[in-house]
């Protein structure tokens, strides 16, 4: 069953939609300047279920600007990075400490270019809800993982889109909400993806919005409550 988003949300006559390279590579100028609580919220959940990173070898699967990319670098990991927006690459590498990381240009919808059971971790953040052929995906990343490591997955949750939210931001030039192509995946597609590909599932979480974040954020208040981040953690 697909989810359909509502489509009479505020706004929406307004959106744009665009294709998910071409919307990633306008968001890029203003991505790392924004309060999104999606972000704020998945930060901690993602540190927690990688745990200690120093001396492992990290793959970042559509790493975007580099957030945990350069955070996973700074703790110690040796890390390869994929994204096929050359400009959310772009202001990776220009951030500091973005040497100590291997940044490749490339769409994930492609066999992924790097060798079998090579990382101890693959991380793959706030990506999946634009990916079509999730098998594809979670069968690479089973691929290039070590059989002892581990496959941390986090995404918006699909609650989100029942509200009508996708991944989306105003684009300062026009004024529109600004919206990459998304695919409405439920979590039976994720999870029954990664089964199909052989993978284990370790952990699956559902995170909503607190007090506490939406005190410190007010773009998060109307989510308080709201499943808003979905997070699971596979074996190979
Ligand atoms: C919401 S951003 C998340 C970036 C980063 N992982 C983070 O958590 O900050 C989604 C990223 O996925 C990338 N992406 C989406 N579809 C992709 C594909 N087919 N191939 C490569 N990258 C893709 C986009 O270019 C964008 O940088």
């Amino acid at each position: 069953m697909a989810l359909r988003p509502e489509k009479d949300t505020p706004g929406s006559d307004a959106t744009e939609i665009l294709a998910t390279r071409a919307g990633y590579d306008r968001w890029a100028a203003i991505y790392d300047g924004e309060d999104n609580p999606l972000v704020a919220l998945e930060e901690p959940q993602m540190a927690a279920a990688l745990g200690s990173v120093a001396g492992l070898t990290v793959a970042d699967i559509g790493c975007g600007t580099g957030r945990h990319a350069l955070h996973l670098a700074a703790a110690g990991a040796r890390v390869t990075a994929l994204d096929f927006s050359e400009e959310m690459l772009r202001k990776a590498r220009a951030k500091p400490g973005a040497a100590a990381v291997t940044f490749v240009v490339h769409d994930l919808a492609e066999p992924l270019p790097l060798a079998a059971a090579t990382f101890d971790r693959v991380v793959c953040g706030l990506v999946v809800e634009h990916i079509r052929d999730l098998r594809g995906l979670f069968g690479e990343m089973r691929r290039i993982c070590r059989p002892e490591g581990l496959i941390v997955v986090s995404a918006m949750h699909p609650a989100m889109m029942l509200r009508g939210i996708t991944a989306r931001f105003t684009d300062p030039q026009t004024g529109r909400d600004t919206r990459p192509q998304s695919h409405p995946h439920q979590i039976a597609d994720f999870i029954m993806a990664g089964l199909a590909v052989g993978l284990r599932l370790d952990q699956v979480s559902e995170h909503a919005v607190d007090e506490a974040l939406a005190g410190r954020m007010e773009r998060a208040r109307r989510y308080v409550g709201w499943p808003m981040l979905l997070m699971l953690r596979w074996r190979p």
